[in-house]
């Protein structure tokens, strides 16, 4: 396994299994499976809504002695609910009862996208509430404050543009450490992944292999399938690597790291495996090719009518 080294000496595996869409009993079974193989970085949310079964997991396989916490990385992020300041720490202290753990290794502001308070998810435009009125820089401080209380070790944000991630280094006193975008062949965002590279910020890959499992709300008709892009097949194909370990393989020689969902026991190896992979510059050079700025998680679910959020303003492109 590769590891990204922080400025503080921590080291963070550069693979890790994603939860979203994991629920229950399905949750708790694929953590202590992953556990079990050799997983050590989960990538969690309170959105996610399994923080519970994941923490049962955490807890039983740190219980019978097979892992320690201190091997562990795990992420979360805090939900668009909770940006209001006096609402971080308490969002934070939630998601720490539910994994069952005394800090977090790395705390993420999920999306720069606020909610109100009240609000789970956004039925109409007006339960959404301006960036002017909920600043990320309020909420960054708070969350500051959560590292100085040893809460969270680490902090980063999640689906930031260039722009938003500068907002935030103009007045921060703890520096955002990882930015987890959306990123694969058809949605490189190289531009991004230079800034983040050059301030020494890590990038973390979502939806790596395509998210095929997303919800419907997030399907559109002519919707590429990552996984079966011929280009992809063929060059997996060539390698005697599946196409899962093509792409993750890819992510982790430009140097993210990445966070594949499965919640299938045979897939979780196959994709842990994938880390350890080299490919040649030959290689990473036709992937390059691929790349057609295309988003599976676009963000237009936040741009519902009256609401301050557009599809410009969130990404800045
Ligand atoms: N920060 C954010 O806003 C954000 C947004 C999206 C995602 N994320 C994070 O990123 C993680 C990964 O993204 P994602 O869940 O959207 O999708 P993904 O990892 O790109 O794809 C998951 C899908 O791929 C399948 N799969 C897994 N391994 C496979 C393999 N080796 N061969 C073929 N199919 C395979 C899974 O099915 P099985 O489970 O049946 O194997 C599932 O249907 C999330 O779980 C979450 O932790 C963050």
């Amino acid at each position: 396994m590769k590891y990204h080294t922080f400025s503080n000496g921590d080291q963070m595996p550069l693979l890790g299994l994603g939860t979203w869409k994991s629920t229950d009993q399905i949750a708790y079974d694929t953590v202590k499976e992953a556990l079990r193989i050799g997983y050590k970085h989960f990538d969690c949310a309170a959105r996610y809504e399994n923080e519970k079964p994941i923490g049962k997991a955490l807890k039983d396989r740190i219980a019978n002695g097979s892992i320690n916490r201190k091997d562990l990385w795990i992420t979360s992020k805090l939900w668009n609910n909770a940006h209001q300041p006096e609402r971080v720490e308490p969002a934070l202290k939630q998601t720490l009862n539910d994994l069952r753990l005394d800090y977090l290794d790395l705390y993420l502001i999920h999306w720069p996208v606020a909610f109100k308070p009240e609000v789970n998810f956004p039925s109409t435009g007006s339960d959404l509430v301006s960036l002017d009125d909920v600043s990320i820089q309020d909420t960054w401080q708070a969350l500051e404050v959560c590292v100085r209380q040893g809460l969270c070790k680490h902090l980063g944000v999640s689906n930031f543009s260039i722009k938003k991630m500068k907002g935030i280094q103009a007045h921060c006193s703890i520096t955002p450490e990882v930015n987890q975008i959306e990123a694969h062949p058809l949605l490189q965002q190289q531009d991004l992944l230079d800034f983040c590279q050059q301030e020494g910020i890590l990038v973390t890959a979502y939806s790596p292999l395509g998210s095929s499992d997303r919800p419907v709300r997030l399907i559109k008709a002519q919707d590429p399938v990552l996984l079966e892009q011929s280009e992809v097949i063929e060059i997996a194909h060539n390698l005697n690597l599946t196409p899962a370990q093509l792409l993750l393989a890819w992510a982790v020689n430009r140097k993210t790291a990445v966070i594949p969902k499965s919640s299938n026991p045979g897939r979780l190896k196959e994709n842990l495996a994938a880390a350890d992979i080299e490919l040649s510059s030959e290689t990473m050079d036709s992937i390059k090719r691929l790349d057609r700025h295309f988003r599976y998680v676009d963000g237009s679910i936040w741009t519902l009518p009256g609401s301050p959020y557009t599809i410009q303003n969130l990404w800045d492109e």
